[in-house]
């Protein structure tokens, strides 16, 4: 079981009104020390060396090896915008500092579709199967409650991706499709769950 030694309340409302994310601090089983917070754009050269790493652990993601493809310049402009944004979230888990996990939550561009949005996730292999998903996954959903606007939160899972699909389903999310054929990995197609939560 693991502990959550937080005291901070996780959402904070900044003077424009954007609903943030409070660093939350977990202490793993083991002993390990989880800190969950919002990505900064200083953390743009840690993360593109991170995604690399998880691109090779793992069939499962959109992009393998060499293919994430943003600059360093890139990606901290992305961040930069994530933190303006009033609904969108990128979260990193860090223990001792290196980053183990990371989460992206982007809502729908135009207003019919803005209450609803899709995350993305991913946890380093070393640390799979320890929580760390679901604790990610409890923060994204925490703050999402928390902005309001989210009404719905979505996700795309391989068929045969049996640790996110338990995941998901252990916070609440339920297959509303299946999309054939949607994801080619060296030369194989597989489908995706489509899977969603309403809050
Ligand atoms: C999928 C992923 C995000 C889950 O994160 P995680 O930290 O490993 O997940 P957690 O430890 O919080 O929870 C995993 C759950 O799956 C269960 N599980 C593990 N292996 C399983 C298996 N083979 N079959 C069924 N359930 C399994 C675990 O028991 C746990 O459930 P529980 O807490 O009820 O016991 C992570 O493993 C990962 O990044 N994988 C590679 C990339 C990926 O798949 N990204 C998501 C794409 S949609």
């Amino acid at each position: 079981m693991n502990a959550d030694t937080s005291s901070a309340s996780l959402a904070n409302t900044n003077a424009v009104g954007r609903v943030g994310m409070s660093p939350r601090v977990t202490e793993l089983d083991g002993g390990r020390t989880l800190v969950i917070r919002e990505a900064l754009p200083e953390d743009a050269g840690a993360l593109l060396r991170y995604l690399e790493a998880v691109s090779g652990e793992s069939d499962f993601l959109t992009f393998g090896p060499g293919e994430f493809e943003l600059t360093q310049a890139q990606e901290e402009v992305h961040l930069r915008r994530v933190r303006e944004a009033l609904d969108q979230l990128y979260i990193i888990g860090t223990i001792d500092a290196a980053i183990v996990a990371l989460l992206s939550f982007t809502p729908g561009h135009r207003a019919r579709v803005r209450h609803s949005g899709e995350f993305a996730i991913s946890v380093g292999q070393s640390y799979w199967g320890r929580g760390v998903g679901g604790l990610m996954l409890d923060a994204l959903l925490e703050w999402a409650r928390a902005v309001g606007t989210v009404r719905k939160i979505a996700l795309r899972v391989r068929t045969d991706n049996l640790r996110g699909i338990a995941l998901y389903r252990r916070k609440g999310f339920v297959t509303e499709g299946t999309l054939r054929g949607e994801i080619c990995v060296r030369g194989e197609y597989f489908d995706l769950l489509y899977m969603g939560l309403q809050l």
